[in-house]
């Protein structure tokens, strides 16, 4: 058992079973890159003002890029002991350089000292989902460009509504992944605020220069309220948020890659690799990764949950209940990443049925609103032509019939407005071509939403895809 830094006014050892309750060790530990950056920084900065000599400094650095070579090929020792990741490194810095070690510390606490390494973590984690939403936002754009032809038809309350483009279906998720995009671009904006020298809570008394430091972490502010910068996890709070709202629109897309897997559907085959079988039934191929996505949106989603209900009430400043904010964030993290991961290898590699999805939009009324708007253009209002065309849907329905499958004689009977060419009006191509209205299903308007997207595509900027359409 190690001396424990703090120990100084304890008579009595800790008993080893608070040691395992409070150590934090097996889930910090990942983020000791950030905690050596931080110190390295540190030190530079107390060397700069004077608070350590240059020498003392360059000590210090040196034995801590040692250390971060040893955790790196991962020959560090971890003990409960030494409660978490800043304490862990801190000791063995002790044993590398000797005494100039418990200088590192000086003007610095444990609460600025994590408050950094989250953020910092949360900095490269949030830069990484953006570009994995680039790949994935680029993967739906060239799946749209293959299926500005594809007739499907669009549901509500998922009923058969009207007829739409495959290609306009696939865009309406590149519009979902692009305002994730920007979400988490714009709470980075809140997160890339460098906390360190809050100390404790109430900043300190040496003479320390926090844009220094700030500078050197590459962090283009510093907080601005010592006892906010060691109490804050709203960057956390709102990462989640993001990565909640981004794990709903992929349990979303998920969930329709599943129901358009099945024999009901039969819209899309699922590649053999990106599927698995059941070891009882022998014909059957499962969508089991749409499904984990599904599921896996559950756990981020609790992790919002528990982050909230951990910050609510605490008091200021820092409190330890603190410390269980990092098992949900990295469990967050993580899912989101391997369910972005897959999503993006998946997606090529579904097989769309054209004729399957055509066949769907043909029967079932789709139509119906068209009928009803080839009155409109007759000069019937809209609400009489409702109401005409749903006594026409009644007749055909009782005759096993599509509207277009009346004869014009039959049609007539229901408004004397109806001519030949209704039936041209109710073909699936002039239904599409005919939404012209901004972000309609129209092919043209999907062309532009294409090129757009490229446009946005072409930026590194996710704040420069501003979303919507050209009206
Ligand atoms: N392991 C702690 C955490 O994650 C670090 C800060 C501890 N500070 C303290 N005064 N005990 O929150």
């Amino acid at each position: 058992m190690s001396d424990k830094p703090w120990d100084g006014r304890f008579a009595e050892r800790t008993d080893t079973s608070v040691e395992a309750f409070t150590s934090s060790i097996q889930c910090d530990r990942r983020l000791y890159p950030y905690d050596i950056q931080g110190s390295v920084a540190h030190c530079r900065m107390l060397a700069k003002v004077g608070v350590i000599t240059a020498e003392e400094a360059e000590t210090l650095v040196e034995g801590l890029w040692r250390i971060k070579r040893e955790l790196d090929q991962g020959n560090f020792e971890f003990d409960d002991s030494l409660e978490d990741i800043h304490m862990h490194i801190e000791a063995r810095l002790l044993q590398e350089v000797g005494k100039v070690a418990q200088k590192l510390h000086t003007a610095r606490s444990r609460n600025d000292q994590v408050a950094l390494d989250i953020r910092m973590f949360l900095r490269d984690v949030t830069a990484q989902i953006i570009q994995g939403l680039k790949a994935l936002r680029t993967i739906l754009v060239g799946m749209a460009e293959q299926h500005v032809e594809t007739v499907m038809p669009g549901y509500t309350h998922l009923q058969r509504a009207q007829p739409v483009l495959l290609g306009h279906h696939w865009m309406a998720y590149y519009e979902m992944f692009s305002r994730d995009a920007m979400r988490f671009a714009d709470g980075l904006k809140r997160t890339n605020v460098m906390p360190l020298g809050a100390a404790a809570l109430a900043g300190t008394t040496y003479p320390i220069d926090r844009s220094y430091t700030a500078e050197l972490l590459g962090f283009p502010k510093v907080t601005a309220n010592s006892m906010d910068s060691v109490a804050d996890r709203d960057f956390i709070l709102e990462f989640l948020s993001a990565a909640g709202i981004c794990m709903v629109h992929l349990s979303r897309l998920s969930e329709e890659l599943v129901l358009w897997s099945s024999s009901e559907f039969g819209f899309i085959e699922l590649s053999d690799a990106f599927s698995t079988g059941s070891s009882i039934m022998p014909q059957k191929k499962n969508p089991d990764i749409p499904e984990l996505i599904r599921g896996k949106t559950g756990r981020v989603v609790g992790s919002l949950m528990a982050e909230l209900t951990l910050m609510k009430s605490l008091p200021l400043a820092y409190n330890r209940d603190m410390q269980e904010d990092k098992p949900p964030l990295f469990d967050a993290v993580d899912t989101l990443q391997s369910c972005l991961n897959i999503t993006i290898k998946m997606l090529p590699t579904i097989q769309v049925k054209i004729d399957r999805m055509r066949q769907a939009a043909s029967v079932g009324f789709l139509n119906a609103t068209d009928m009803a708007d080839y009155l409109v253009g007759r000069g019937v209002p809209f609400r009489k032509a409702h109401s005409i065309v749903g006594q026409a849907v009644a007749f055909a329905l009782a005759q096993g019939k599509e509207l277009d499958q009346l004869t014009l004689k039959e049609l007539q009977g229901f408004s004397k407005e109806i001519e030949e060419d209704l039936f041209e009006n109710l073909t699936l191509e002039h239904m599409i071509a005919r939404r012209q209205s901004a972000g309609g299903t129209s092919g043209d308007n999907v062309r532009a939403a294409i090129a757009t997207a490229h446009r946005e595509l072409a930026t590194d900027d996710p704040d420069q895809t501003a979303g919507g359409a050209t009206a």
